[in-house]
């Protein structure tokens, strides 16, 4: 019997002995089991199993589709390089047009000689076939046509917050600070419905700036899900992986243990929100050595209040509020915490991020503000989870790029 069969006997047991559970709930757990049985083989048979797959579990109406190497090769004019928007791990990312919808999209061509795979085309595309939200890029549909590996996004007008955050060209306006709040919010919430509303959580394991990608109004939407991980199950505290990701983003105990939890994700926020603040890239080898790595040189600042305007993007030209970035701060440095079990969940962040978008919430941009200020311990933590009806203990995932176990 192939994966696949055991997916489909093992729910039907489970549907036998939990018909009082929800809908939700069931539909996590074959999701988890599917992924989890996936062999990552690219046999022909595998790949019709897969597709089988996906519609069946697909979200009916948001189900994605399946597009023809021809119909995607008419979209982008033949992957011309006009066409072209940017390059990562995976492949090249174009700019296309459907022919039959008229819609624009953006169209990622998995590179043959690539260090990513197609188990990440495949977790990418049962992942987003599975989980949707604002703050997720929506996949479109995919191609699999021979050895062929494209996915098929809803394209995102102003590209990546890399593309608008760091080593800008002197012609290009810098964010102001309430965008860039508004930014960390939604990534903040992307992370939020992950962690906390799918069921089982997912690690997405890869938050970094070239992963946020923004829309015409700076609507922040995390994309990239081919190293995301389901959370542990069961008595399970964490999952242990192989460790994966990107240099610098990454939690200190999941690049030593290999065992990922959602709190990896909040670690790797905190980075992105320094990013944020400063306009530094987390590591830059053109700085001076004190100043090549982002944490290392923010922890003695974090430790004195007067020096934290000079974390502030010098390219704010002082207009920030200063409240605003104190808290700011000590919601980056929160996250950042080497000991993962005093970081904030994500939800908390969240929360508090939401009082630093506002503009009008006081003569400084902060009277409101709900203080996040002291870590949440291991107390407050497992009374949040006990309100919860979903588990959301640590879950294991890991770092970005490479190939996983
Ligand atoms: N849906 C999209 N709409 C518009 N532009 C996109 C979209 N997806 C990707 N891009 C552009 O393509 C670039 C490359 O994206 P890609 O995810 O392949 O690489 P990366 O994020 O830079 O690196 P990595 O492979 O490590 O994730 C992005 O930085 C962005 O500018
Ligand atoms: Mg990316």
């Amino acid at each position: 019997m192939n994966c696949f069969g055991c997916c489909r006997k093992s729910l039907i047991d489970e549907n036998r002995n939990s018909l009082e559970r929800t809908k939700h709930r069931k539909e996590g757990a074959s999701f988890a089991t599917l992924v989890n049985n996936i062999s990552f083989k690219s046999d022909a048979s595998k790949q019709r199993a897969i597709a089988e797959e996906i519609k069946r579990i697909g979200d009916g109406g948001n189900a994605v589709e399946t597009f023809t190497f021809h119909e995607l090769a008419a979209a982008t004019k033949n992957f011309r390089t006009e066409c072209l928007l940017g390059e990562g791990g995976f492949g090249r990312v174009y700019r296309g047009c459907l022919e039959q919808t008229n819609q624009v999209v953006a169209v990622k061509q998995l590179d043959r000689n690539g260090l990513q795979g197609n188990r990440e085309f495949v977790v990418e595309v049962l992942m987003l076939s599975l989980l949707h939200h604002p703050n997720l890029v929506n996949l479109i549909g995919y191609c699999a046509d021979g050895d062929q590996r494209i996915l098929v996004y809803e394209y995102m007008a102003l590209g990546s917050l890399e593309d608008h955050l760091l080593d800008l060209p002197p012609n290009k306006k810098p964010l102001d600070w309430f965008t860039r709040m508004k930014i960390a919010t939604g990534a903040a919430r992307g992370l939020e419905y992950l962690h906390e509303s799918a069921n089982p959580p997912v690690i997405y394991r890869d938050f970094k700036a070239s992963n946020i990608l923004l829309d015409e109004n700076f609507n922040p939407k995390l994309s990239d899900f081919g190293l995301a991980k389901l959370g542990p199950t069961g008595d399970k505290k964490h999952v242990s992986t192989r460790v994966m990701g990107t240099y610098g983003y990454c939690a200190p105990e999941y690049a030593r243990t290999g065992q990922l939890t959602t709190m990896s994700d909040v670690y790797s926020f905190g980075v992105v929100f320094l990013e944020i603040i400063t306009g530094r890239r987390v590591i830059d080898s053109y700085k001076p050595m004190s100043e090549q790595n982002l944490v290392q040189w923010a922890q003695p600042l974090f430790k004195d209040r007067r020096r934290f305007p000079e974390m502030a993007d010098p390219l704010f030209r002082g207009n920030y509020p200063l409240k605003g970035l104190h808290q700011a701060l000590a919601v980056a440095a929160m996250c950042l915490q080497e000991e993962a079990s005093t970081r904030p969940l994500i939800s908390d962040v969240v929360m508090a991020l939401e009082y630093l978008v506002v503009k009008d919430s006081g003569p400084d941009g902060s009277s409101k503000f709900p203080i996040p200020a002291s870590p949440s311990t291991p107390e407050r933590r497992l009374a949040r989870n006990k309100s919860k009806s979903f588990k959301r203990d640590h879950s294991l995932h890991s770092q970005s790029s490479i190939e996983d176990e």
